[in-house]
């Protein structure tokens, strides 16, 4: 078995090779722009890893699916970023800023198609279930974004349509990594299947951690701008908790931040802040977290993984819910 390092070392070789410097460039440098500006590589990073859980011989038709999930989810964060009208990604400009949202948009497309073609490099004889697997999460990934701006303009969402919302456009995609791995390295039904809820669960820990620092982060390491969740009066978990244990004074004083308009970002930002302060909601979402990171460890624990694939998984685990961006 690999170290996670050497994991992420293939993840990183292998999106330097990949070759967008073609022409038209209005449609190619974007993809190069938002591979060489970084992100965490978690997706291919856990694909690979549960693979070589497996398997240590990482080529092609291992690696190139792994690839697909990060080039898929570049495509996503590109069109994200035009939806949430955000400024920065990993530290830089968005795509639809430092170009267009003409250019974000056909870039992003090309991007998704790109996927496809990478995926297409898995094993012949576990293809059709990868591309039913994957295609089925792309869909659902669409589905989430869709809610979420939905939500965006409804008052008050309940914490079971927040869940819902966040697995469908983040949970279901490192699910899908996880499982994705198993599938490829020749693993049974059954472990793949307990792979996949291991990555659900994760990805449900993880968005909230996301919604976390949004507003609670270091912008200079987490990359993107604190407080746009708030401007966006997204339905964050951060928010949705908050009109649970909110009195009904709170619940004004929420209610009275939401109406704010973009002329009072900052005075909103902070107003919204500290009403989390008030409510104590740091505390009770890193609670959450790790309730959601126990849950996916109790389910790798019912399989019987030797020590030292438990012990990868773990670490894989450990790794992303220590993350600070
Ligand atoms: C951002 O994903 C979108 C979410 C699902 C929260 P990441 O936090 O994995 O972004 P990068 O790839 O590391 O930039
Ligand atoms: C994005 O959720 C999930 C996807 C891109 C599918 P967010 O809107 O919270 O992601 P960030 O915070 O912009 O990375
Ligand atoms: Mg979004
Ligand atoms: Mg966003
Ligand atoms: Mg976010």
């Amino acid at each position: 078995m690999f170290a996670i390092e050497e994991l992420d070392r293939y993840v990183e070789n292998g999106l330097a090779a990949l070759n967008f410097r073609i022409e038209p460039k209005e449609l190619y440098q974007p993809i190069e722009y938002m591979i060489s500006i970084g992100g965490k590589r978690l997706r291919p990073e856990l694909c690979l890893l549960t693979y070589n859980l497996f398997s240590d011989k990482i080529e092609k038709p291992i690696l190139y699916p792994a690839l697909a999930l990060e080039i898929f989810h570049g495509f996503t964060l590109i069109h994200d970023d035009i939806m949430d009208q955000a400024e920065l990604r990993r530290g830089q400009q968005t795509v639809y800023r430092k170009w267009d949202n003409n250019i974000a948009i056909l870039s992003g497309d090309v991007m998704s198609i790109k996927a496809y073609e990478l995926l297409a490099n898995c094993p012949g004889n576990v293809l059709p279930q990868v591309l039913a697997l994957f295609s089925k999460t792309a869909a659902q990934v669409c589905e989430g974004q869709q809610y979420d701006m939905n939500f965006e303009n409804i008052p008050y969402i309940t914490m079971k349509d927040y869940i819902s919302m966040i697995s469908l456009k983040t949970a279901v995609l490192i699910a899908c990594s996880a499982k994705m791995g198993a599938l490829i390295a020749g693993a049974d039904e059954k472990v793949a299947q307990a792979l996949y809820d291991f990555g659900y669960d994760l990805g449900i820990a993880f968005q909230i951690q996301d919604d976390l620092f949004d507003t609670f982060g270091q912008g200079n390491v987490f990359g993107k701008k604190i407080g746009g969740d708030i401007l966006n009066n997204k339905k964050t978990w951060l928010l949705v908790e908050s009109f649970k244990v909110a009195d009904n004074r709170q619940r004004e004083e929420l209610d009275a931040i939401m109406a704010m308009g973009e002329d009072q970002g900052e005075e909103k930002i902070a107003r919204m802040q500290q009403m989390y302060n008030t409510l104590g909601i740091k505390e009770s979402a890193t609670k959450s977290i790790m309730e959601y990171y126990n849950s996916a460890l109790e389910i790798i624990n019912k399989i019987d993984f030797t020590p030292a694939q438990m012990e990868q998984l773990q670490r894989f685990a450990d790794k992303l819910i220590k993350r600070i961006k």
